[in-house]
């Protein structure tokens, strides 16, 4: 049966030829792992905006970056494309490389699809951070669906120039329609030019080593994009290989006129979030990004500034067993003894225990979660009986169970 009506995200779209997104496709969106607590991709995210508000303060000290992480990845082709400058045959706009609602809409496909409306708004210096949808190829670096934070900051002359008020941004008879060299647009001057590609290396460079360690090895790479003259990409030498971290550049003016700016020049770049957690915390797959399994997001249950090396888990689904137990009063014991009892019986399949409660010395409640040899037993304690009073585990006979009865 053809359905004529997509919906998504409290919006209705009407199907038509170009229509190309999957039910597993829009599964993903507004999930928003970005901003999930604890989540690796939150963690990168949050040193990336602390580094902007750090870098980047006002005369009274406060940030001048603001921030978009909820903007919706529902976009026009206008705001993907066409605001962008994107030539009307580029191949990115192919049906094959983007997930389309229909004609006029798709996912995103790269976050710098808001640039022109946040300009339009009136800001000058924002961060927008989201999920971003492109059809790719599928290994363990790749996935449909990732994440990405832009950045733009734009200047006056006067900001620009503070120090030699006679410079301009602007060439005489500001022209607009001839495109320029590599070396710059021509309606730029080569100081602006010069001095803005110094704060924006300046600047990235300095995120890298932020995010990697002061030592780290990094290059400037000379590329193409359809919205920033000149552009490049930051490349970062990590476990012997160059990897691509960014791409940034000096914004074409004519996004900033069409969206009402006339009188600065702009820098932008954006950075994805998978590849800098993947390499941070030795994340092995894409795909781990989007589990729900407490063994892998327990392990980045920290402060986003810790270094969080990644420890496989089972690829098994994940099984958790609860267990109390009465202490003996008489009898010295420490949460190790458990740990080394499990240990013993259960060997390599415990992946972790968690104590859940121990009241006043008298019982306690442990959760051992994926112990794999036992399978067949599921039980997960929802949360409502993790809070009740510890029950007082009592055997048939109505003896307290022993350790071993517990564990078998
Ligand atoms: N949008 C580009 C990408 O997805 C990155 C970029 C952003 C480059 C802003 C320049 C300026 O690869």
């Amino acid at each position: 049966e053809v359905q004529s009506n997509l919906t998504l995200l409290e919006n209705t779209y009407i199907k038509d030829d170009f229509t190309n997104v999957t039910d597993k496709i829009i599964s993903h969106v507004g999930k928003n792992i970005h901003i999930k607590e604890n989540h690796p991709l939150s963690h990168v995210r949050q040193r990336i905006v602390n580094y902007f508000y750090k870098c980047f303060v006002n005369s009274r000290g406060n940030p001048v970056f603001s921030v978009y992480e909820t903007l919706p990845p529902t976009v026009t082709v206008d705001q993907n494309f066409d605001s962008l400058l994107t030539p009307k045959d580029h191949p990115s706009r192919s049906k094959s490389d983007c997930y389309y609602l229909n004609r006029d809409y798709l996912l995103r496909a790269h976050m710098t699809a808001h640039q022109s409306e946040l300009m339009k708004s009136g800001l000058n210096n924002f961060l927008m951070t989201g999920d971003v949808y492109r059809r790719d190829e599928i290994d363990r670096t790749h996935y449909p669906v990732f994440h990405q934070l832009d950045a733009v900051r734009l200047k006056t002359k006067n900001e620009l120039f503070h120090k030699d008020p006679t410079l301009e941004i602007f060439e005489v008879g500001n022209n607009t329609q001839s495109t320029g060299t590599q070396q710059k647009q021509a309606c730029h001057t080569l100081e602006a030019v010069k001095l803005m590609e110094h704060e924006l290396k300046t600047t990235l460079a300095g995120l890298a080593q932020e995010l990697f360690g002061e030592k780290i090895e990094y290059r400037w790479i000379d590329t193409y994009f359809p919205f920033t003259q000149p552009s490049w990409e930051l490349e970062v030498f990590h476990e012997n290989n160059w990897l691509e971290l960014l791409g940034c550049g000096i914004m074409r003016q004519p996004i900033l006129t069409n969206s009402g700016v006339v009188d600065r020049i702009g820098w932008a770049f954006g950075i994805g979030l998978e590849r800098v957690a993947m390499c941070l915390y030795k994340i092995p797959d894409i795909r781990l990004f989007w589990s729900n399994d407490t063994g892998f997001l327990n392990q980045f249950k920290v402060n986003c500034n810790e270094n969080v090396t990644y420890k496989a888990v089972s690829q098994y689904p994940q099984c958790i067993n609860d267990l109390s137990f009465w202490l003996p009063i008489d009898k010295e014991f420490s949460s190790n003894d458990f740990y080394d009892l499990a240990r013993n019986i259960g060997g390599d399949t415990i992946e972790q225990i968690v104590l859940i409660r121990e009241r006043a010395r008298l019982g306690c409640l442990y959760a051992i979660i994926d112990f794999l040899g036992s399978n067949n037993v599921k039980y997960s304690p929802k949360q409502k009986d993790l809070k009740m009073p510890a029950p007082a585990p009592v055997a048939e006979n109505g003896a307290p169970r022993t350790e071993l009865q517990e564990l078998q």
